[in-house]
């Protein structure tokens, strides 16, 4: 793993440097460039902006590694509020919901995780929409896969993120390509040992190619995240030769990064689904979008520094 990489996401873990910039004066458009906003009505808000301009959402209310069952039920009720307000200015059509399990329960337990995701997913097919359950780091895998196969045995349209750094993914992107799955496939953005993940980048992104081409020779709805523009070719030249449509697998990036590409390829007839965070607890969020990309360090401790 790259050096900076490895040391942003260490230092993500540590307290006192999570109390430093958590409370430090970032001024909010700081934050904004990545997050919409700490209310359900700005989330709604640049949801509706973004579906204007041709995009699909997915939303993420933020939060992750509860260990409070009332921090877990305040992470369904925002849910809850979002899908009813979706559904009400009519957006539901658009734009879907990210959960992070480990934000209604995991760590506590499985069974009140998958509760509380299940009320997740009545609302949104209340709301004719539907959940893509987030992939956090590998010890919750297979927990979240399960979760996954017992929520869809009800909505077989909830969707699961496997990521290409872990060895294991080829195999899972194997089995999850079946009739109705809807797979988003990742590089993976958590710190992981090299006993489970590729550690180098071309690895790494070999291993993406691989799992894309079997999401792309099966039968299910693959959504391809990444702002890699080689990737992003990659799978347009890989779908070709699967015979996938623009309309039969999806691009999706991240709010705020690479907007204008995001544009490009609606343009050219592709979906792309945005991934819009909200909400109050951005911090680790953020910290991951630094590790990834050196331009986002220097243009946060740039406004850190110029407050
Ligand atoms: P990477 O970061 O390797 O960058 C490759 C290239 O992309 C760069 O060299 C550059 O050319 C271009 N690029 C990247 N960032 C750019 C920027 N800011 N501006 C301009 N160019 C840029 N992870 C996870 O573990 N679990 C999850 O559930 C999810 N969910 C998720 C949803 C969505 C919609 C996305 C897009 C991503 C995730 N991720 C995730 C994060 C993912 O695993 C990964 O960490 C990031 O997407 C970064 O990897 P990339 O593939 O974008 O390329």
């Amino acid at each position: 793993m790259n050096p900076l990489r490895s040391l942003i996401l260490a230092a993500a873990g540590n307290d006192t440097i999570r109390r430093v910039i958590a409370t430090a004066p970032v001024s909010r458009d700081v934050v904004r460039r990545f997050v919409a906003g700490e209310t359900t009505e700005e989330a709604v808000a640049v949801t509706r902006r973004l579906v204007e301009s041709g995009l699909a959402v997915t939303l993420d209310y933020l939060g992750e590694d509860t260990t409070d069952a009332a921090l877990a039920e305040q992470t369904v009720q925002a849910y809850l509020e979002l899908l009813d307000r979706l559904k009400a200015e009519g957006l539901s059509g658009r734009a879907e919901v990210s959960v992070k399990l480990s934000a209604v329960g995991q760590l506590l337990d499985e069974e009140l995780a998958l509760t509380n995701a299940s009320r997740i997913c009545r609302a949104a097919e209340d709301a004719g929409t539907t959940v893509t359950l987030d992939m956090e780091d590998h010890t919750t895998t297979d927990s979240t896969l399960r979760i996954l196969a017992e929520l869809r045995t009800t909505w077989p349209w909830v969707g699961a993120v496997l990521q290409s750094y872990l060895h294991r993914t080829l195999d899972d992107a194997v089995r999850l390509s079946g009739d109705g799955s809807r797979v988003r496939l990742c590089k993976g953005a958590y710190k992981e040992p090299d006993t489970v993940a590729f550690d180098e980048i071309g690895e790494v992104d070999r291993s993406y190619v691989r799992c894309a081409n079997a999401l792309l020779a099966g039968t299910g709805y693959p959504m391809f995240a990444t702002h890699d523009p080689r990737l992003v070719r990659i799978i347009g030249e890989r779908a070709d030769h699967h015979g996938r449509k623009p309309g039969e697998f999806e691009f999706q990036m991240l709010f705020g990064i690479r907007p204008d590409e995001q544009l490009r390829l609606a343009q050219q007839g592709h979906t792309v689904r945005v991934y819009v965070p909200y909400g109050g607890q951005w911090y680790g969020y953020l910290m991951r979008r630094m590790a990834e990309r050196p331009a986002n360090t220097v243009f946060f401790l740039r406004a850190l520094m110029s407050k």
